[in-house]
């Protein structure tokens, strides 16, 4: 290898572990040919390979989101900023673990069909023998591919392949190689994994696998016996509607059920995450939104969108909509758009909706969604936790021109993106747009 590229290399590998303790797997340590494509593996594995394919494993290179934020934002930035420059290498390491490890950096685009697209497969998650920290993250995983497979089981009976059964495989560490995630600033930008182990589940012994890739009956493999507690490959999180729905209990409450134009009524939603073993939004917290929307109706459809009660507590103001609040400033540094300003920090939603979020600060200190250019993000924490309860108040005078009864509703809403975000980067509508949680009802009578 020329000596200047070989530096250039070192110095690459340096800033990629830069803040991190310890070598898990290392870039270009093995060829993609060491490991079987995930079809092989679904002639036998037929039930298990439909639900990872369809699942976001399977896309987790190749879907339009992950490709226009690594291709368009952080590789890019990447190229100009020393202190990232370990992400053109790092965001692959957790997305396209195979090709972090064949040493395909940056991979082909998604268009190019190389098996870089294959993301999160069956080759990546069995061949995982442990981790190298005792608390994992970025992407410190032990891997090493072979005949022999990792499984969760010691009875198991496999064909044309080996198995060694594992504890690993089965713990909330396993997740966390890739779950939990320290920006090159230091700051935690992942803590799926940490938000578990401090609230209720762990303790209690349920896992991320109890949740997330669910036991029924079942046969791991066509010529395999039918087992009554399959683990089912579904990974389903916030992009199935049918996992987010009711994921939030919610509750709505009046101080007066009757009232009179020119009277003040106070509404209480009572909100209660009893389905998330973790915070809720969790993950990419940078980007993910939830928020509560009250409206009134009268009885000829005319609405008020009432805005949440302030509690005053330290940087409230990024958890109430404000649809003149700009963010997300680096977004046109990155892309070299002369005259950005930001972009609406809170989409679209209607002024005074509560926000359930975790905003994240780049160095120059405007909010981002730009994980690896986090610097801060610990001024506040207003998401949902484990079994956590929280209350919001509306002190609401009823206007002079209201008419009829008056129908008070409200909506829990979850978006993945900022819409703001996803219309300014052209995704396709269903990567930013509002899916319903939960929603409540309450009439009042007028007099
Ligand atoms: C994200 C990691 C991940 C991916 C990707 C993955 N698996 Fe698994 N798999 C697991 C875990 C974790 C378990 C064990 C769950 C448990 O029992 O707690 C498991 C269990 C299994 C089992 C045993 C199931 C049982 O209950 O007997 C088989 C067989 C299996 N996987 C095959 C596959 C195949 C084939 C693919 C690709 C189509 C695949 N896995 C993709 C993580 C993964
Ligand atoms: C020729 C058929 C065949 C192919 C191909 C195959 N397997 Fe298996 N595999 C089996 C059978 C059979 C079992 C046993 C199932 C059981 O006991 O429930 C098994 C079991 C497993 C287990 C579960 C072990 C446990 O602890 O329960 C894992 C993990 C696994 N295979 C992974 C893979 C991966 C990854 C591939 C692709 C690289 C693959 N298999 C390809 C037939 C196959
Ligand atoms: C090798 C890295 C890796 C490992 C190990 C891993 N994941 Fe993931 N996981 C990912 C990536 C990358 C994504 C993001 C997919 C995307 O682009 O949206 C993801 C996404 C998810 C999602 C979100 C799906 C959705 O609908 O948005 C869930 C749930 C999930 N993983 C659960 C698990 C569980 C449970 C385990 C442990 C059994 C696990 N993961 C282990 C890398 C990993
Ligand atoms: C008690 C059940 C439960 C446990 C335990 C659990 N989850 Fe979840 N998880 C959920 C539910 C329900 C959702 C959907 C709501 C949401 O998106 O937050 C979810 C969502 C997710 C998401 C998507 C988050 C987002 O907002 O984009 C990821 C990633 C995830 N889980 C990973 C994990 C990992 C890793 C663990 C273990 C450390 C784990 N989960 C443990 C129930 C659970
Ligand atoms: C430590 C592992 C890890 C690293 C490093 C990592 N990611 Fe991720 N990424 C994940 C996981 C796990 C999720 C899923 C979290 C969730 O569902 O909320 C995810 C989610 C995402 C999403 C959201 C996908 C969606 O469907 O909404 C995007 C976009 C993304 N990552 C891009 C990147 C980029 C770009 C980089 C590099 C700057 C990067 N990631 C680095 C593990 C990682």
């Amino acid at each position: 290898m020329n000596r200047y590229i070989y530096l250039g290399f070192l110095l690459f590998i340096g800033l990629l572990f830069l803040g991190s303790e310890g070598f898990g797997a290392e870039m270009g340590q093995f060829r993609y040919k060491d490991f079987k494509k995930p079809t092989k593996c679904g002639t036998c594995h037929r039930g298990i390979y439909q639900e990872w394919k369809a699942s976001m494993m399977a896309h987790s290179f190749s879907h339009r989101w992950d490709e226009v934020e690594y291709f368009q934002l952080a590789l890019r930035h990447a190229q100009k900023e020393p202190k990232v420059a370990g992400v053109k290498a790092g965001c692959v390491a957790c997305h396209s673990p195979l090709a972090f490890l064949a040493g395909d950096i940056p991979p082909k685009p998604v268009a190019a069909e190389t098996r870089a697209n294959e993301g999160v497969s069956c080759e990546v998650c069995h061949n995982i023998r442990g981790t190298t920290e005792a608390e994992p993250y970025n992407f410190s995983f032990i891997i090493k591919p072979g005949k022999t497979k990792v499984g969760p089981r010691s009875d198991a009976k496999p064909m044309g392949h080996k198995v060694e059964a594992s504890s690993f495989i089965k713990s909330a560490k396993f997740c966390a190689t890739c779950h939990d995630e320290a920006s090159p600033y230091g700051a935690w930008v992942k803590e799926t994994y940490r938000e578990w182990k401090a609230g209720p589940y762990a303790k209690e012994g349920v896992t991320c696998q109890d949740c997330h890739m669910y036991r029924a009956p079942g046969k791991a493999a066509l010529m395999g016996p039918k087992r009554p507690d399959l683990a089912h490959h579904v990974f389903h999180g916030s992009h199935s509607p049918t996992k987010l729905a009711g994921a939030v209990d919610l509750a709505l409450y009046s101080n007066k059920h009757v009232v009179s134009p020119g009277d003040t009524v106070k509404i209480r939603a009572q909100l209660f995450n009893g389905k998330v073993g973790h915070m809720i939004p969790s993950g990419s917290t940078e980007e993910r939104m939830l928020w509560l929307e009250v409206w009134a109706v009268d009885a000829t459809g005319q609405k008020w969108a009432l805005p949440v009660d302030r509690k005053g507590f330290p940087g409230e103001e990024y958890t109430i909509a404000d649809p003149k609040a700009l963010a997300y400033q680096a977004i046109g540094e990155i892309m070299e758009i002369p005259g950005f300003k930001g972009l609406k920090r809170d989409g679209d939603l209607p002024a005074g909706a509560r926000i359930f979020r975790k905003p994240f600060f780049d160095p120059k200190g405007r909010m981002t969604i730009c994980q690896w250019y986090t610097a801060k993000n610990d001024l506040v924490d207003y998401r949902i936790g484990p079994r956590q309860t929280r209350i919001e108040t509306y002190t609401w005078q009823i206007p002079q021109n209201v008419r009829g009864p008056i129908t008070i509703k409200a909506y829990i809403y979850y978006a993945q993106v900022p819409s703001s975000v996803g219309k300014f980067l052209k995704l396709p509508a269903d990567e930013y747009k509002p899916i319903l949680v939960n929603e409540a009802t309450l009439s009042l009578t007028t007099e």
